[in-house]
This record gives structure tokens, sequence and C-alpha cells, in this order.
């Protein structure tokens, strides 16, 4: 195999290094190109521009293949915790025992929040979007933790991890308790980290309230399955803002704002609004199939389709199979979970889905779970960040401690006026 290709340009030759990955995957170095060209890349979108090495998590798009530190996510989903997974990610091996009980004792002790912050809920509107309220939320957290913000300082850093991974799951919880204008539940730690969140989701103070083992075990596998996805738009998102060197909250908060959006996360929350409408207008699923190929209309099948996988999602075969199993075991029925599965069997046998190789993604099915376990639809896209966030947090310390830190900073073709005279106001027609 070449160790480098070579590049023509107005008739002279440029020879440029090719990097291999451990799985063979292959790229070419252009981090000279402009310097000894003069010409850039152009790849909107970045599908083919590749931002950094990573050790923390391969993904075989054409094959259906997602693996953390080496390990099949189908393996972490059925074996593994969200605490131990988010050990794995972010420290690079599955943590021993003492490891795990160190680990799991830092975020039971850091489950409260500054009592001052509970006085921010008071001030948003009582529609406002729950993700709006966490990412503020987080980005506000680093105003209690001026001491140690420094991204350059490893024990500084280290000190915020478990900070950040348990309080982001006090504050999610609480949104939704002064959404519905219920008193906030305060963290027991005697918990687990799953259970714990449950307990601040559902509990109230004037009625005993008992942790179902079953939604434990569906909610540590669905973070687990969120846990993370390489460099998807919220984990670029906090690589390039914690590039600049802005401190772990800010970038956490940025990723938060990143994954709202209906192309990412926010996916799950238009997937179960659609599947809604379609109970509505009569379970006609072929009807929301024809709006999704009209090139006329903006519409697309939400939480269908994906940039890397041109195969079945594996996190959505994983959450499609425990959709059943956990409403038979809650002894529910939800008339959603027939509709998505009718309307996926009627797009993978369209050729439109067919030949753009679209398949169900992650928030196909999730949100369905989420309604199970009697999650409201605006925290479908908390929960995902609540899943994503060891993830955002490996990158983030791996590209400060591990890796190429550069500031991110791409450029661009310019396409607009030359050199513009400035006219008065006058002489504007
Ligand atoms: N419904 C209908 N058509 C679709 C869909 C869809 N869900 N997804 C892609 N297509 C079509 C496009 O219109 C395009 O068709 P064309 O070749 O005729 O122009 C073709 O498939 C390729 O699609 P792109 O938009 O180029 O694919 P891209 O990689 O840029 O986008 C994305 C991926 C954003 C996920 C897209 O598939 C989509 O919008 N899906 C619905 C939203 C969704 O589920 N997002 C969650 C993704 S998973 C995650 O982020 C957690």
């Amino acid at each position: 195999m070449n160790n480098s290709v070579e590049l023509k340009i107005e008739g002279k030759t440029y020879t440029l290094p090719i990097i291999i990955g451990s799985q063979d995957e292959k790229a070419i170095d252009i981090r000279t190109l402009r310097n000894e060209t003069g010409y850039i890349t152009i790849d909107s979108g970045y599908g083919n521009t590749g931002s950094c090495q990573s050790s923390i998590t391969y993904i075989d798009g054409e094959k259906g293949i997602l693996r953390y530190r080496g390990i099949p996510v189908e393996v972490l989903a059925e074996k593994s915790t969200f605490v131990e997974t988010s050990y794995l990610l972010i420290y690079g091996h599955l943590p021993t025992k003492s490891e795990l009980s160190d680990f799991s004792n830092k975020l039971r002790y850091h489950s409260l929040i500054h009592e001052d912050m509970l006085h921010f809920y008071d001030g948003y509107p009582s529609t406002a979007h729950p993700m709006a309220i966490l990412s503020s939320m987080v980005c506000s957290l680093s105003a209690y933790y001026t001491d140690s913000l420094d991204p350059k300082d490893l024990e500084q850093v280290e000190h915020l991890i478990p900070r950040v991974l348990s309080k982001l799951r006090t504050i999610a919880a609480y949104s939704f308790k002064k959404s519905i204008g219920q008193p906030v539940i305060y963290p027991k730690n005697s918990l687990s980290y799953c259970e714990n969140f449950l307990h601040m989701m559902f509990a109230v103070p004037s009625e005993p309230y008992e942790i179902n083992p079953e939604a434990v075990a569906a909610l540590n596998m669905l973070l687990i399955l969120h846990a993370d996805h390489e460099q998807n738009c919220s984990t670029s998102t906090v690589r390039l803002v914690g590039s600049s060197d802005a401190n772990l909250f800010a970038s956490i908060a940025a990723g938060v704002c990143a994954l709202w959006g209906p192309k990412h996360g926010g996916a799950n929350q238009s997937v179960v609004e659609m599947l809604v409408e379609i109970e509505k207008n009569g379970r006609d699923v072929n009807a929301a199939l024809k709006a999704a190929k009209d090139k006329n209309s903006t519409f697309r099948l939400m939480g269908f389709g994906h940039r890397v996988y041109k195969n079945y999602d594996p996190r959505a075969k994983v959450i499609k199979a425990a959709c059943d199993n956990l409403l038979n075991k809650l002894k529910k029925k939800d008339p959603l979970l027939d509709i998505a599965r009718k309307l996926e069997e009627a797009a993978l046998s369209d050729s439109y889905f067919v030949e753009r190789k679209l398949f169900p993604n992650v928030d196909f099915y999730s949100g369905i779970m989420y309604r199970a376990l009697g999650i409201p639809k605006n925290m479908y896209t908390v929960m995902f960040s609540l899943g994503r966030l060891p993830g955002w947090i490996a990158h983030w310390r791996e590209m400060h401690f591990d890796n190429d830190d550069r500031i991110g900073r791409p450029r661009q073709i310019y396409t607009g006026e030359t050199l513009q005279e400035y006219r008065p106001i006058g002489d504007r027609n």
C-alpha cells in the first residue's frame, strides 16, 4: 500500500502523505496543501473531511458497526451500566472495581447544584423548552467553578468531569419538575445514577415513590446507546468550541445547543410528533412516505437516514427490540409502536428509501421508549444530552490532552463583491 498520493495542480506534482487508522480507514493528509499549492479544499457538511484522529469510537457505516473503545455497543447495552460506559469512554478502559466505585462515589457526591441556581428556573416562562434551560444552566455552572476552569490543567479538568456528569442530570430533572409546577426533588445519593434520575423526575414529597428496576435497566441501555458517536454535529461543536480553550461547561453547553436541532438529536421529539400526526390522520403511513419523497415539500421522514450509516443503525436495532420488551414488562400498550413498525416496513420496501440507503436511525424508536417511561416529549432531546455527555467529555479531554488541539478555524472561498465604494446614505437608491 502506498503511503502517499500525488496531486497534480497547474502542471506541478505535489506529494501528500496518507494516514491509515487502526481499522484501515484511509485519509490524505492535506495539512501542507495551502502553503505549498495556494489551494484549499471545499467540503460543505464535512462529509469527506476528517477533523482529527481519535481513539474513542469506531463506526463502519456500511456494515452498521459501532464500538466504544473497541467494544461493540450491543455488548455494552446488554452488559454494562451507563456509569461504567462513561468511564470507558472518558478514560479509555473498563474500570476496575475500585475505579468504578471511586467514580460512582464522585457522581453521587456531586449530585446537588448550588441552591442559588434554583432561582434561575423561576426566570423562564412555563412554555420554555427544557433544552433552552439545559444549555444555559450548564453554561452557568462555569460561574460556580471559577478556580477550576483551565482546560489545560488536567487536575482541574478531572475535578469538573464528575461534577458536570452528575449535575447535568439534576438540572435536567429539575427543569421537568419546574415545567409541571411540582417542587424539585433533591437527589438521594444512596441511589444509582439512573435510579436517582427517575427519583428526581417522578417522586413527589407527598407520596412514596417506588423505582421500577425495568425502567432503570431501560434507561441505562438507552443512555449507553447514545453515549458517543464520534465526530457528529454536537461532538464536533464541543471540540470546536473547546479548541478555543473555552471551559468545559461552555463547550458542553454549545454541544447541547447543536444537539437540539431536528436534523440531529431533536429528531427524537419530531419522530413522536410525526407518529402522533399519522395516528390522527387515520394511520395512513403511505401519506407520510409520499410527503417525505416530495421534493417540493420540506417534510422528511424523521428518524430516518444518517450521514454515516448506509445500513441499519445498530442502535436502532437494539432499541426496536427493547421497545416491545419494555412495553410488555410495564404492561403498557402504545399505538405509536405499531405505526412506527408499519412506517419502517413501508419505507424499507420503497425504492426511494432503498436507493438512497435510508434506514431508521437511533431516534426512530427511542421516543416510544421514553414515552413508556413516562418522560414527556419535550424532554426526549434532554435525555439524549444526558446520554451523549460522556462522549462530549471524552472528546473534549482527548483533544486537550492526547491530541492535536490547534484552534478549529475552517477557511472559505469568498464569492461576494470585490472592492466596493462606501456611498453616503443620501446617494443610495
Ligand atoms: N426523508 C426523506 N428523504 C431523505 C431523508 C429523510 N429522512 N434523509 C435523507 N433523505 C434524502 C435526501 O433528500 C437526499 O435525496 P436526494 O439525493 O434526492 O437529494 C438523500 O436522501 C441524501 O440525503 P442528505 O440530506 O444529503 O443526507 P445527509 O447525510 O446530509 O443528512 C440527515 C443526514 C440529516 C440525518 C438526514 O437523513 C435527515 O434529515 N434525516 C431526518 C432527521 C433525522 O432523523 N435526524 C437524526 C439523525 S441521527 C442523529 O443525529 C442522532
